[in-house]
């Protein structure tokens, strides 16, 4: 009776793995992308404390990742997870889209459905270039009168330091001129770090508090770096807890320098919220596009979890949602 439950509650698709597993001697063990499991270092740092459902979630991606190799050599290919254009990795879901368009509206109607569950919630934004698209959607599905932002709050990821409010490249003008402006949140309810505050470090303090004193994230949006950060978490030894000080790496200095006159203007320090506090997150929603973004996307996704890709600790979130195009799909 037990036995019969527990097949029936289980994916069928993993029996299959199972199976194919045995017919194949274990052939794919050799391309099965390594290092899935949580490090050491990723248990010292705490940033994963509260995930009770952690060691399930390692099983589950462990599999889901050799089903996707599976599905990659043709094994599986009538399954067509590949082109049906969502990848199903257990706690992560990927969504392929054809376009940039497409990828905000989807990204838009994710968020759409976090905001009619939770009216009154908290809600994580991003800058940056790539969620433009959903932003834009938000905006219109708001004036279509099909979106209502009256009840929620608002936290930003991160912020120049230091750096004015009326600053053109100031993440907080970023959000006005691309989404708060255009939509109904209560202004009162938009927060961010605030990169004109005297110091640093109590500025990073008073924000974490903030974030933890809300009702919790229902939502959090995030984009990614080429070299796999997420907010401003640049690679390093060990994940961050909570919202730090930090000097950003050549590599983001370089990339952002798009928005600005020259590289030289860039600001070389940030605020951001920590790993912990982006994991924290109910839900989580990352959006990347081009293929500059395509190997960060593979690493994050099916390589080690390491903070020397930030973006890696998805894998152990219990609800993630990937937003890509074709081309920063393309290494998946
Ligand atoms: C922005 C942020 C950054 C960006 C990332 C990708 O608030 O936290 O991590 O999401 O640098 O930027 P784009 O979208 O410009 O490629």
């Amino acid at each position: 009776m037990r036995k019969k439950r527990l097949v029936e509650g289980t994916d069928k698709s993993f029996v299959l793995v199972v199976l194919a597993a045995l017919i194949f001697g274990f052939s794919f063990t050799n391309t099965e992308p390594e290092g899935l499991f949580v490090t050491p270092s990723l248990y010292r740092t705490g940033a994963l404390e509260s995930n009770h459902a952690l060691p399930f979630i390692l099983f589950y991606n462990k599999w889901s990742c050799i089903r996707l190799v599976l599905v990659r050599r043709g094994v599986f290919s009538e399954r067509g997870i590949i082109v049906s254009k969502v990848i199903n990795l257990g706690n992560v879901t990927v969504y392929v889209e054809d376009s940039y368009e497409a990828l905000g509206a989807r990204a838009a109607d994710i968020f759409a459905e976090a905001l009619a569950a939770a009216p009154t919630g908290v809600f994580g934004f991003a800058t940056g270039g790539t969620p433009l698209s959903m932003y834009g959607e938000l905006i219109r599905r708001y004036k279509a009168g099909a979106l209502d932002f009256s009840g929620i709050t608002t936290f930003n990821l991160d912020e120049y330091y230091p750096i004015l409010k009326s600053n053109d490249q100031s993440y907080d003008y970023f959000m006005r001129e691309n989404l708060f402006n255009h939509i109904n949140v209560p202004t009162d309810r938009i927060n961010l770090p605030n990169g004109e505050a005297p110091d640093p470090e109590i500025e990073s303090r008073r924000y974490e508090a903030a974030v933890r004193a809300s009702a919790g994230l229902e939502l959090q949006l995030l984009g990614i770096g080429e070299n796999g950060h997420i907010a401003f978490n640049e690679p390093a030894d060990a994940y961050t807890n909570a919202t730090n000080y930090t000097s950003l790496t050549e590599s983001t200095v370089q990339a952002n320098a798009r928005f600005f006159a020259s590289a030289d203007e860039v600001p070389k320090h940030a605020l951001t919220m920590g790993i912990k506090t982006i994991m924290l997150a109910k839900k989580i929603l990352l959006v990347a596009n081009g293929a500059k973004k395509a190997e960060i996307m593979r690493d994050a996704l099916l390589g080690d979890i390491t903070p020397r890709v930030p973006a890696s600790a998805l894998q152990l979130h219990r609800d993630v949602e990937i937003v890509l195009d074709a081309e920063a799909a393309s290494a998946l």
